[in-house]
């Protein structure tokens, strides 16, 4: 008989990875410790637009109608635990305000809560992103709180979702990873990934440290190689070089590869800038700061960019913010979210605002968000409507409606045609075309 699962936590990652594993024909149950997220969920709806989800979501719900009634909800956790042969723990570890290191009260409390109730052999799976020696401590934990003792063990599996992608991304992932201290564990997790192994994807068995070090590993080197390609958008600007051709020439080289080699304004989110920051603080408690000392340069450059972007603007508008009104559009850390965390658009929106720019920011997914996280500015509810009289235009979040604005139909709108390409996806010579003039980062400016 198949394993019955249950997903702790249904945030983002928790919410994707229930529905997935219905999706794969298990039996899950989803908790969480809100009863309006519990409630949504039910309706088959998600507190977060991602693609694709909110349909998963309701071929599987039960109680609705014509879903095949694989995916059930609770705030309980005894009735996980009764439920469950594998408990996958997919709650969020933040970064803890005022410091780098991440918050792990939420991954602690969800074993502490469950582990108690674990009366039969159990397998609990780790997905959230940790600092590596944590899931050690997690084990030795669950053995000491679960009544089955040994037999209940602890596991580590990384999810390397990314937002805009994340159906995709569980159904059909690039690898997965287990980090087992047993082979019960690693028979399961194959049996749970029996979809995905069938279509080649590769499984990586490891100890439970390198597990989690994967993750942390894998999203530094993204963010390392954004921060590559922004330094080198820093040189482009004073050499008077295009970061655009130097990227594309340089991906031609396998071993480099063309993704994440876009330039502009830096990453953001809620993973990336929190997991190098807490990896930099992790590395400095085991006594190896050396290690990742790059990393803080890392982080240095991806902030400067977005300083550099409110530099801009300021000159290009003759050296004042003062009064000058400006259109940001993009508020979403990138395009396909509604998620402003961390969100370079948003941050810079912020900085013209604190420097004395009246802001209009549009965003086509992430207004409310914003509004939430930046109640002081203004929104608009079309790229039209924020550009009206606009002194510059900034396009800070590549969302393909920006792609295809008419630049001469909104220049009819603007006080004055610059337009400042944060994410360089749009089209120089088009807007130059229409009168504009066209700024970008690491890109000549005629
Ligand atoms: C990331 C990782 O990709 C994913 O594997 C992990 O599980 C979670 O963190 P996500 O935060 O969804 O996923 O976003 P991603 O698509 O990686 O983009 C992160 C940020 O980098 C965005 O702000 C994006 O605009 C920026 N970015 C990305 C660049 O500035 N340049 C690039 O070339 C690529």
């Amino acid at each position: 008989m198949s394993p019955k699962i249950t997903v702790i936590g249904l945030g983002y990652l928790g919410a994707t990875h229930a529905a997935a594993m219905a999706e794969l024909g298990f039996e899950v149950l989803g908790l969480d410790i809100v009863p309006e997220k519990i409630e949504l969920l039910t309706r088959g709806e998600t507190p977060i637009y991602e693609p694709g989800l909110e349909d998963m979501l309701r071929r599987h719900v039960a109680g609705l109608p014509g879903s095949t009634g694989r995916l059930s909800f609770t705030t309980s956790y005894a009735a996980v635990a009764e439920f469950g042969d594998i408990h996958f723990i997919c709650v969020n570890t933040p970064q803890k305000p005022g410091e780098y290191a991440c918050d792990m009260s939420y991954v602690d409390s969800a074993v502490d809560s469950l582990a108690p109730h674990l009366t039969r052999p159990s397998l609990v799976v780790g997905k959230s992103t940790v600092p590596v020696g944590s899931a050690a401590r997690l084990a030795r934990r669950v053995a000491e709180l679960a009544p089955a003792g040994d037999a209940a063990e602890l596991a580590w599996n990384p999810e390397f979702l990314r937002e805009g992608f994340a159906v995709d991304d569980t159904l059909h992932p690039d690898r997965i990873v287990a980090g087992v201290t047993g082979e019960r564990a690693e028979v399961l997790l194959r049996e749970v990934y029996a979809g995905p192994l069938g279509d080649g994807t590769p499984f990586i068995v490891t100890d439970l440290p390198t597990a989690e070090l994967v993750k942390t590993a894998a999203n530094a080197f993204l963010s390392t190689k954004i921060s590559f390609i922004n330094a080198m958008a820093e040189i482009c600007e004073t050499a008077g070089g295009d970061v655009v051709k130097l990227a594309e020439a340089l991906g031609h080289d396998d071993r480099i590869g063309k993704k994440f080699l876009r330039a502009g304004i830096g990453f953001g989110g809620g993973c990336l800038p929190k997991d190098i920051r807490a990896f930099m603080a992790r590395a400095g408690e085991l006594g190896a700061p050396e290690a990742v000392a790059f990393l803080r340069e890392i982080d240095s450059i991806n902030m400067r960019r977005r300083v550099y972007m409110v530099d801009l603007t300021r000159e290009t508008l003759g050296g004042s913010l003062l009064g000058k009104r400006v259109a940001v559009l993009g508020a979403a850390f990138k395009p396909d979210s509604d998620d402003v965390r961390d969100s370079p658009a948003l941050n810079i929106a912020g900085q013209l605002h604190l420097q004395g720019a009246e802001v209009t920011v549009h965003d086509p997914k992430a207004m409310e968000n914003a509004r939430r996280v930046f109640p002081t500015l203004r929104y608009a509810d079309s790229p039209t409507e924020a550009a009206q009289g606009a002194h510059a235009v900034l396009h800070l979040t590549e969302w393909r409606e920006f792609r295809e604005l008419d630049p001469a139909a909104l220049g009819e709108v603007v006080g004055e045609r610059h337009i400042l390409d944060g994410r360089n996806t749009l089209d120089p010579a088009l807007w130059r075309k229409a009168g504009w003039t066209y700024r970008a980062l690491g890109r000549p400016t005629a």
